[in-house]
């Protein structure tokens, strides 16, 4: 345990959170088999980890299979609207680990957690967004000596490690699981796609069938909001920066504007960009009355909340996780979660099955790392292709799907560059 033992809503919930846990548990067989392996081996011996994560019934799970390979695990909230109240108590109460996460925390009470997390004296950080390895670079730089190394979950987190690599300014070696193919390809794409669906419609009931869906950006999870919300039946339109994912929304057929001109026609619009002021005053200023504005992306920059705010005459809670803001010229223009990640704040995350192959991941990145020791550099890595390929396996095996193997003769023709027509 850390020093301050934990910080979490109510003890009392700890029976709801632990049914919820194991209810996530058999939808991720991958990490099961993980937590069995590690259970005999102990590949994590006394390694001490300080986990800043999304903390949720899939996470607990996580955490559970660092502490079954010999870990001491602590865990704080990687974002303040995140947080399964219900699923910190289990954690303590079941699993004794020190968790420092209440849903709806204010920003000073989040980074009070992050600094208790950073208390532990890690030796591996894993992250999700890089507020913990940040806040160790910039506040607690005397711990850097004992940290071995870190795994970072989220495209954000990643793009900002690498700003800091590009500085010189990185002192350990981080893991981009998040760069993973069994990670970005599914957790991005169908988790974010099903979660921030799920999300909006928990937080407002409205139908999405005839509805314009304006999607800013067409990284992987905007695809897969893009590629859910058509299937519910929405009108969807993609806008973007890059030509090239530009295109692609094109070909996949959606139609693609500039955010001004989207901003005139579209009923509900969610961001994923990972940048700031995606929608901003000059659209809040052109939308339809009645327009409903979330995001997905990780963090509450993406839609301009000042500005909105400073064009408003009236704010108003209208439903749990909806603020409807009222313009002066009569408009009103529905906020969810506080512009924060809406399939965490108003639905659950990502279903357990998708978090299966991000966490297996994450899990054996950490024992690669522990393994490889100190002789990794102060860089970002990508994650090792043999895990990729084993979690890519072990999930099939789990699903009860068989493939195809090469022959020998396939083999040897593409490995030859004789044989053409
Ligand atoms: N990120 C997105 N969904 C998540 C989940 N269910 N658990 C942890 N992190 C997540």
């Amino acid at each position: 345990m850390s020093k301050q033992k934990y910080d979490i809503k109510d003890l009392s919930l700890a029976s709801s959170g632990g049914l919820r846990i194991e209810w996530a548990e058999q939808e991720m067989p991958v990490l099961r088999k993980i937590r069995a392996r590690f259970a005999k081996e102990r590949p994590l011996d006394g390694v001490r980890i300080a986990a800043c994560l999304h903390i949720t019934t899939e996470t607990a799970n996580l955490v559970a299979t660092l502490q079954a390979g010999g870990a001491d695990v602590v865990l704080c909230a990687s974002n303040p609207l995140s947080t399964q109240d219900d699923v910190t108590a289990a954690i303590v109460a079941d699993m004794g680990v020190a968790v420092f996460g209440i849903k709806g925390e204010d920003n000073e009470r989040y980074y009070q957690h992050i600094q208790a997390a950073l208390d532990h004296e890690p030796q591996i950080t894993m992250d999700d967004g890089a507020d913990l390895v940040s806040t160790l670079h910039r506040e607690r730089s005397e711990l850097l000596q004992n940290v071995i190394g870190g795994t970072e979950e989220t495209t954000t987190g990643v793009i900002r490690l690498r700003a800091m690599e590009a500085d010189g300014a990185l002192e350990y070696p981080i893991v981009a699981v998040n760069d993973a193919d069994t990670k970005h390809l599914f957790d991005n794409r169908y988790g974010t796609g099903q979660s921030t669906l799920d999300g909006v419609i928990r937080a407002t009931n409205v139908l999405i069938a005839g509805k314009t869906v304006v999607v800013g950006g067409y990284g992987w999870c905007s695809r897969g909001i893009a590629m859910r919300a058509e299937g519910l039946g929405g009108n969807v339109i993609v806008t973007e920066v890059e030509p090239l994912r530009a295109l692609e929304a094109v070909m996949d057929g959606y139609r693609v504007m500039p955010m001004l001109e989207a901003a005139r026609i579209g009923d509900i619009f969610i961001t994923s960009t990972g940048d700031k002021s995606v929608i901003d005053a000059q659209h809040f200023e052109v939308m339809k009355d009645g327009a409903i504005v979330a995001n997905s992306g990780h963090f509450n920059v993406e839609i301009n909340i000042p500005a909105l705010e400073g064009m408003s005459v009236e704010k108003k809670c209208v439903r749990p996780s909806v603020e409807r803001y009222t313009l002066s010229d009569g408009r009103h223009i529905s906020l969810l979660a506080e512009g924060r990640l809406v399939n965490l704040a108003a639905a659950e995350g990502h279903p357990a099955s998708v978090m299966d192959m991000s966490f297996a991941n994450q899990a054996l990145c950490v024992e690669w790392m522990v393994r490889r020791g100190g002789d990794l550099e102060k860089r970002v890595y990508p994650v090792p292709q043999e895990i990729d390929r084993l979690v890519s396996r072990l999930k099939l095996d789990a699903m009860g799907i068989e493939i195809d193997t090469l022959t020998d003769e396939q083999r040897e023709y593409l490995a030859s560059w004789k044989s053409g027509t």
